[in-house]
């Protein structure tokens, strides 16, 4: 079937299966592999992108159910070839071990800061708790987002 996504402020028009995930059409046929496939089960959040603007786990959408919705990956965030605020803070606090988990924890906390510019840890905890990480312990993830919530509030 014919499907047409709004992926990263571009239209994109694709022939995908009734049953394919929007993580399969995004990695598969647009080759948007920033987006990790990890349980493919929801239990992750390694998928987790923005659909309107919130933190959606890629592996639960259909690709048809997505058509028509303002979808935001990883690659997307980068602007001008720059890493936006949330990306440098997680590449500055050295939360980065293996990395598979941290799209989905970058996307979670993009989405977090972006509803709430001043979170407190329970709820920068709250936004990440569907991102399983199994190298870093999670602190200095939690401590990239607070970077990063004040280097924006730095930066208005
Ligand atoms: Fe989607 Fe694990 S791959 S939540
Ligand atoms: Fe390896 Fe999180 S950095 S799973």
């Amino acid at each position: 079937m014919e499907c047409t996504l709004n992926v990263n402020g571009r239209t994109h028009t694709l022939l995908v299966r009734p049953d394919e995930t929007l993580l399969d059409a995004l990695r598969d046929r647009l080759h948007l592999t920033g987006t990790k496939e990890g349980c493919g089960e929801g239990d992750c959040g390694a998928c987790t992108l923005q659909v309107d603007g919130r933190a959606v786990n890629a592996c639960l959408l259909l690709a048809a159910d997505a058509e028509g919705r303002d979808i935001r990956t990883v690659e997307g965030l980068v602007q001008d070839g720059d890493l936006n605020p949330v990306q440098e803070a997680f590449v500055d606090s050295g939360g980065i071990q293996c990395g598979f988990c941290i799209p989905g924890m970058i996307m979670s906390a993009d989405a977090l800061l972006r509803s709430n510019p001043d979170p407190s840890d329970q709820e920068i905890q709250e936004a990440l708790a569907g991102s399983l990480c199994r190298c870093t312990g999670y602190i200095k993830i939690f401590q990239s987002v607070r970077a990063a919530a004040e280097a924006m509030a730095g930066s208005k």
